[in-house]
């Protein structure tokens, strides 16, 4: 049984990467902690706890934690979500509160409470919330067994800049306190994200398990992909968040690379870029599992026997 906290900014795929999460018993969630990143905080807090309970698991805590980047202001992505986060289903009001506790009280405290090396910090949105943690508590840095997180591109590029990937350039400064802090990382960025398309028949499966979850999140994938049919022509949309699940459930089904990888914080034509190296040409150290490639059917598979669980 791993220990893992998520955190995160919903989204759909992240609503995706939490039901995997919750549909695996592999995975003891020990609390879901929202930060400001795809819409702002006050919707991503609303927008978990309508997913856990969704799966019929209100009995996660939910923390909310930062409402902005570190230094700069807050960049959204209601272009590719929607107004509300998770367009594609009908919202409604969840019925158990957020935590009073701040998100990044709670992870400090789960990481000096629960046996060192134990927690897998599992980051789908913005670094906000984790690099405060490493920032405020520097006592808890070596308890953390791993950070696995989804963000960055490398020869796949940007998503919200021609060089940079969103969660990575709504907050580089927060970024580059992750990769440097020498907590063991594990990066899905988009040069793999983008191989696991919800194509149609992929999320028709996904309907067909029939159960509300499944439903639910094909409701939203429906939504969800059409920015990218529309835009590019691609059948489906990159389902990026629960990489970072089916990683940790599966690994043998991706493959990738230690590399050095830095952020940048300084120019504003590469703001937010993930500079990989993943050809070992600077000499720095290695301090990221750096995840490329995926077996998409696999992957797939995995999601929706899962979700048929739940
Ligand atoms: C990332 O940005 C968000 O829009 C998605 O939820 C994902 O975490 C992809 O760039
Ligand atoms: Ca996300």
């Amino acid at each position: 049984l791993r220990k893992i906290i998520i955190d995160t900014d919903p989204g759909q795929d992240d609503a995706a990467a939490i039901m995997l999460a919750l549909a695996s018993p592999e995975l003891e969630v020990l609390g879901i902690t929202a930060v400001a990143g795809n819409v702002p905080l006050a919707l991503t807090g609303r927008n978990v706890r309508m997913v856990t309970e969704i799966c019929g698991r209100a009995d996660i805590p939910v923390y909310a934690g930062a409402d902005r980047p570190l230094a700069r202001k807050l960049v959204t992505a209601e272009h590719v979500h929607g107004k509300t986060g998770l367009d594609g289903i009908d919202l409604f009001e969840p019925a158990r509160p957020l935590e009073p506790e701040h998100a990044v009280d709670f992870i400090i405290e789960k990481l000096r409470t629960e046996p060192a090396g134990s927690v897998t910090l599992c980051p789908l949105g913005p670094l906000t919330n984790i690099a405060t943690v490493l920032e405020r508590a520097p006592d808890v840095v070596n308890r953390i067994k791993q950070i696995v997180l989804m963000g960055g591109g490398f020869f796949e590029g940007g998503n919200i800049t021609p060089s940079a990937e969103f969660n990575i350039y709504v907050d580089p400064e927060a970024a580059k306190i992750v990769f440097g802090a020498g907590v063991p990382l594990t990066m899905m960025p988009l040069d793999v994200t983008h191989k696991v398309l919800t194509t149609r028949a992929r999320v028709e499966r996904l309907r067909a398990n029939g159960n509300r979850a499944s439903v639910a999140m094909a409701d939203m994938l429906e939504f969800f992909e059409r920015f990218d049919e529309e835009k590019y022509g691609t059948d489906g949309g990159p389902l990026h968040d629960p990489t970072v699940i089916a990683w940790l459930l599966d690994p043998g089904m991706f493959s990738g690379r230690n590399c050095n990888v830095e952020i940048e914080t300084g120019s504003d034509l590469t703001l937010g870029a993930t500079v990989v190296d993943w050809w070992k040409v600077s000499g720095r150290p290695e301090n990221a599992l750096v995840v490329n490639d995926v077996d998409a059917d696999r992957f797939f598979d995995l999601l929706i026997e899962r979700l048929g669980r739940l």
